[in-house]
């Protein structure tokens, strides 16, 4: 059996002091039985990992250089994160792709280079409202999700998988648990022919999860958990998902 996955993607969200109220109060309110992370700005990672060490919750970044050092200002290498305990990236996010031009095969090599420092990159795949209108939806996953298949060959089921339609990131519109379902049924179908491992491999949902939709999503067979933006800057709203998840 899979165990269920709650990850917090804070976005450029918090200040150390609310981050610190944030951590508090989750802690407080599990252990949770599913795994429950967060992922944390670049600047927040130090305080971040004082206060969840020792515990249950483990964290992460947004996003690393797909180098591993050198001339690349404003880049944090995966190598860094791992310093400061990190275990997860996100990869490939919606907004990455969009506002800084990230392709297909960059998000790859970002996700290779994260697994080599000991990270599990969340590879984020998900089409836009215009390829969904547009029947495209299987098309659009699947390319994405092939980048990352080829350049990690077997080890594609080191990673953890996020559907996020783009079209529901953020908006309060949710992919009902059918639609969610379909997509994540096809991405395990394609990662089956990758990996014999892909049913021991977690696929999250994300976009517009909250706490009165999430059980009905993370009761689907395949949806494994979910990468939550706005309600995961509310304790007792995570809490709520996390709790959903359990
Ligand atoms: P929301 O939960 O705010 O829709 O954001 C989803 C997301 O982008 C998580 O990575």
């Amino acid at each position: 059996m899979r165990r269920k996955l709650v990850v917090g993607n804070w976005k450029m969200n918090g200040s150390r002091l609310a981050n610190a109220e944030l951590l508090a109060a989750l802690t407080a309110a599990g252990p949770w039985s599913c795994d429950v992370a967060v992922c944390a700005p670049f600047p927040y990672l130090a305080d971040v990992a004082l206060s969840l060490q020792g515990g249950r919750m483990t964290w992460g970044a947004q996003d690393c250089s797909s180098h591993e050092a050198g001339a690349y200002t404003g880049e944090v290498a995966a190598a860094m994160l791992a310093e400061f305990g990190c275990r997860y990236v996100i990869v490939g996010h919606s907004e990455r792709r969009a506002y800084h031009a990230e392709s297909d095969q960059l998000v790859a090599d970002k996700a290779k280079i994260a697994l080599a420092h000991g990270l599990t990159p969340i590879v984020c795949v998900g089409e836009t409202l215009a390829e969904r209108e547009g029947g495209h939806t299987d098309i659009v996953v699947k390319r994405q999700m092939s980048a990352v298949i080829h350049t990690l060959g077997h080890c594609i089921s080191q990673v953890v998988v996020a559907y996020e339609p783009v079209w529901a990131i953020g908006t309060g519109k949710t992919a009902t648990p059918e639609q969610a379902q379909a997509v994540h049924a096809l991405l395990r179908t394609q990662l089956h022919a990758a990996t014999p491992k892909v049913e021991e491999m977690q696929i999250l949902y994300g976009g517009s999860v909250k706490a009165d939709n999430a059980a009905s999503l993370f009761s689907q067979p395949d949806i494994d958990g979910g990468l939550i933006g706005g309600a995961s800057l509310k304790a007792a709203d995570f809490a709520a998902i996390c709790r959903a998840a359990a």
